[in-house]
């Protein structure tokens, strides 16, 4: 088989129906940066999917327009995954009645994805209404974050967990979990560690905390505010791709006889915000308690190239190229700075090679006309998948799989790389 076809095989097992998991076992539900990035590849299967994908996403949208990260399925074990159903549900006010959800967001890539799931196919989405139908669910789904979530009082979204990053364990997050008491181990089960290497998964520690910040939010009626998070972090990943789909959502106006102008003023408003976080050749983010930068090197910080007109790009590219990720010598991008004592090529987010993250950057690169290089991702991420499988991510510098095996969005990206 060649590596399309299993690509393919991978997205059709993993579909249930109306959404894809993201990999059997460890994760039964549907994740929402997932779905976006799945719906990025299963366009080229099946551009009706995709569309369903987002769909069902969105169906179940809370009243205040947040997306949740988690949308569970009834026909999964209520206990299959933790934090499943009975931890998160019982105290939402604005979640949807027919579905059980997380009360927590992730980055906002989805009309990046709605305009490529359309883009794909027209005539289809056309006659299906798909963009009438999504836009406004984006509208409100951007207008959440930009009205509830700019803690920091300088027009940049915060995330207020780490799980809303979508890098659950990033280095990044380390000083200000430092500050939140953990839920003993004892009190909760992982279900993680059914299903993956304790060595490739966040430890214990961290657990511990993403409990406690999950279920303080929780016992608030998932209020905003600086009085309830503890963890509040301007994250340059979450604000640059609100800026890329905020891009995508003027083309959609367009498309749809909307004035896409509020759109093109909010990617320009967005980049501007986002400079506050940039420094030493990358961005950063920013613990919006405290009020200072987290200097590091996490890989959301070249995330950023794919806004359009960045002025730092150049910077960017430099880095990414020199010796705290080496791209184009190995072909993908590590998650965190190579030459940082705390890189770890193994575990989660502190170290590997996530497809996700080099399908935004190979994007980014070719949009600041580093072609070539975008050109070294691609091939290096075909490659990658060749010899490890659809893994959900890889050491950076051998290329050995980690994590789960059969993960969707690393099949998505193949499929969207080789057709490109
Ligand atoms: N990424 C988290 C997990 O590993 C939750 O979203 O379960």
């Amino acid at each position: 088989m060649n590596l399309r076809d299993e690509a393919a095989k991978v997205l059709l097992g993993n579909w249930r129906g109306r959404s894809t998991i993201p990999a059997p076992g460890l994760y039964p539900h549907q994740w929402s940066w997932d779905s976006a990035f799945i719906a990025a590849g299963l366009r080229h299967l099946s551009p009706l999917r995709a569309q369903q994908e987002l769909e069902s996403l969105f169906g179940a949208q809370w009243s205040d327009g947040r997306v949740p990260h988690i949308v569970f399925d009834p026909s999964a074990p209520r206990d299959g995954y933790f934090p499943g159903p009975d931890f998160w549900c019982s105290a939402r006010v604005n979640g949807p009645a027919h579905a059980d959800t997380s009360g927590i967001v992730q980055p906002p890539v989805h009309a990046l994805a709605a305009w490529e799931v359309f883009s794909s196919e027209p005539d289809l989405a056309r006659r299906r209404g798909f963009l009438e139908r999504l836009y406004p669910k984006l509208l409100a789904w951007h207008g959440y974050l930009r009205g509830s979530r700019d803690l920091g009082g300088r027009g940049l979204v915060s995330i207020v967990h780490p799980w809303e990053s979508g890098m659950d364990n990033s280095p990044s997050w380390d000083a200000p979990l430092r500050r939140v008491e953990p839920v003993p181990a004892g009190e909760f089960r992982r279900r993680d560690l059914d299903h993956a290497d304790a060595a490739e998964r966040p430890t214990d520690a961290d657990y511990g905390r993403y409990v406690r910040l999950a279920a303080t939010y929780r016992d608030h009626g998932y209020a905003d505010g600086l009085d309830v998070h503890e963890f509040a972090v301007e994250d340059p990943l979450t604000n640059a791709l609100l800026a890329a789909s905020e891009d995508a959502l003027a083309r959609i106006a367009e498309e749809l006889g909307e004035d896409p102008r509020p759109h093109v003023a909010e990617v320009s408003r967005l980049r501007d915000a986002l400079a506050q976080l940039h420094a030493d050749g990358l961005f950063h983010s920013r613990d919006v308690h405290v009020g200072e930068l987290i200097r590091g090197g996490s890989v959301a910080g070249l995330v950023p190239l794919v806004v359009p007109g960045l002025p730092q790009a150049p910077e960017l590219i430099a880095t990414i190229t020199g010796p705290r990720f080496r791209a184009a010598e190995l072909g993908v991008v590590p998650s965190f700075d190579l030459t940082d004592p705390l890189h770890d090529a193994s575990r989660y987010w502190r170290g590997p090679a996530w497809f996700n993250i080099g399908w935004l950057l190979r994007r980014g690169l070719a949009r600041h006309g580093a072609t070539d290089l975008a050109e070294v991702l691609r091939g290096g991420m075909l490659s990658t998948a060749t010899r490890s499988g659809f893994r959900e991510y890889v050491d950076p510098t051998t290329g050995e799989g980690r994590g789960a095996h059969h993960f969707s969005w690393t099949a998505a990206v193949v499929l969207d790389l080789t057709s490109a």
